[in-house]
Formats: structure tokens, C-alpha cells, sequence
């Protein structure tokens, strides 16, 4: 699908699920808060930083930041950013190719769940590094294309819901071609509630590995 129609699709949720996670298409809340704990515990602790949430939908994700820090979500979908503002995030209707902020706004920029639903993600990253300080962290959360389960699931299923999936290496060259060092990867292993986190990938325990989180530090301070 292309940008106008995951939008439509997203609005659609929102009135449909409201500040529900299935409003961002996650299976259950059992599923999305599993994954967002391990994630939140994966940083550890933030107080007093600037943090974006690059598609935040209903802001689920980054609700729990908002108590110690600011933290702004954007999302094209006004319908779920109407959600993510009752739960104290700052909202911007915006596209991801094109962010309305200075170089070097956030300490913090996190994107969960989206790439996957955009072709061409080079500009969407591009873009989520220019505003993000030096110094600071960029994680991105998506589908593992390596994932037996899915290619299962791939087989099986008619229609191609969604657009794209990564390799870990696509993305880790990614960001090194974007300025971020010391990458490391949160591989989790649906539907077992376990995760691994480690700064390599490759072995036959990623074959399991249905998606995952890559995160980097911006170089140059
Ligand atoms: C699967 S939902 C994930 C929402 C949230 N990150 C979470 O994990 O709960 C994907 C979100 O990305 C947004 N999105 C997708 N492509 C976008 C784009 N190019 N610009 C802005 N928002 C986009 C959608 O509107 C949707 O709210």
C-alpha cells in the first residue's frame, strides 16, 4: 500500500480501536506491551531528555516516558495522534520523509513498527538521523525478512499485508552509512515472551528471531 492509503488505514483504526493498540495493529495488548517493556528496559532509565517518537500512533509506546521527559510524536494519522496527546505526548501531523525540526533536536528518536509499511526507507532514516543529536540514540523497531515463522506465514497467507522486511545487516549498514556507531540488535522471538540482546547477528537461533530493534549511537561527540 502507499503512504495515502496507510494513512486512511490508520485513521480508520483509530476511530474504530481509539487509544487501543489495535488501533496500531497489534494483535493484542499482551503482544505490544511485552514488547514495548523489553525495549523501555533495554535503553534503561531517561529523565529530562528531548525524545521522538517517529509514527507513534496512539502513543502507547512512549506514554511511559512522558512522565520525566518531553517527548513528541509524530504520525500522519491525525485520527491516532488525537490518542497520543491524552497520553502526554507533544503530537505533529507530519511525514517521516520530511520532519519539521532543526538538525540535532533529540537525544532520543525511536520509530517501532513503521519501516515496514514504507517502500523506499532510506529517506525515512535519513531524516530520523538528521534530528537526532550527536551523541545521542536512534532505535528503530521492525520485521526480520530471516524469520522462518514468517516465511511460514508467508505461504500461507493471500494477501501481502505488509510492504517490506530487514535483514539485520541491511539496517546495521544503514546506520553506520548515516553516522551511528556501536550498533546493537534486541532480537525477539514471537510468540515466546523471550528476547536476546547482543551486538552480532548470523547463527541459526536468528532463523527464530521474528523481529527485532537495532539501536546506534550518533557519532561526532
Ligand atoms: C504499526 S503502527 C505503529 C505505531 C507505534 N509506533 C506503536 O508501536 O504503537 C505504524 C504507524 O506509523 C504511521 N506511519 C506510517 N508511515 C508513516 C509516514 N510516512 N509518516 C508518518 N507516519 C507514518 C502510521 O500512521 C501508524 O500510526
Amino acid at each position: 500500500m502507499g503512504n495515502s492509503q496507510w494513512q486512511q488505514y490508520f485513521d480508520q483504526k483509530a476511530a474504530t480501536h481509539g487509544a487501543s493498540v489495535k488501533s496500531s495493529d497489534y494483535f493484542d495488548d499482551d503482544s505490544f506491551f511485552v514488547q514495548r517493556d523489553h525495549i523501555l528496559q533495554w535503553i534503561g532509565p531517561l529523565a529530562g531528555k528531548r525524545i521522538l517518537d517517529a509514527g507513534c500512533g496512539v502513543g502507547a509506546f512512549s506514554e511511559p516516558w512522558t512522565r520525566a521527559n518531553t517527548v513528541v510524536g509524530v504520525d500522519f494519522s491525525e485520527k491516532s495522534l488525537e490518542f497520543a496527546a491524552a497520553r502526554g505526548l507533544q503530537t505533529l501531523s507530519a511525514d517521516l520523509t520530511a520532519l519539521p525540526f532543526e538538525s540535532g533536536s533529540f537525544d532520543l528518536v525511536v520509530c517501532i513498527g513503521v519501516i515496514q509499511l514504507i517502500e523506499n526507507y532510506q529517506p525515512v532514516l535519513a531524516e530520523l538521523a538528521r534530528v537526532t543529536k550527536r551523541g545521542g540514540m536512534l532505535l528503530v523497531q521492525t520485521l526480520h525478512r530471516g524469520s522462518l515463522q514468517r516465511k511460514l506465514l508467508g505461504l500461507v497467507e493471500r494477501s501481502k499485508k505488509f510492504d517490506r522486511m530487514y535483514e539485520m545487516a541491511e539496517l546495521r549498514d544503514e546506520f553506520d552509512r548515516l553516522g551511528f556507531g556501536e550498533a546493537s540488535f534486541l532480537k525477539q522471538y514471537h510468540p515466546f515472551k523471550t528476547v536476546a540482546s547482543s551486538d552480532s547477528f548470523g547463527g541459526p537461533a536468528d532463523w527464530f528471531c521474528t523481529s527485532f530493534a537495532i539501536r546506534g549511537i550518533k557519532r561526532g561527540e
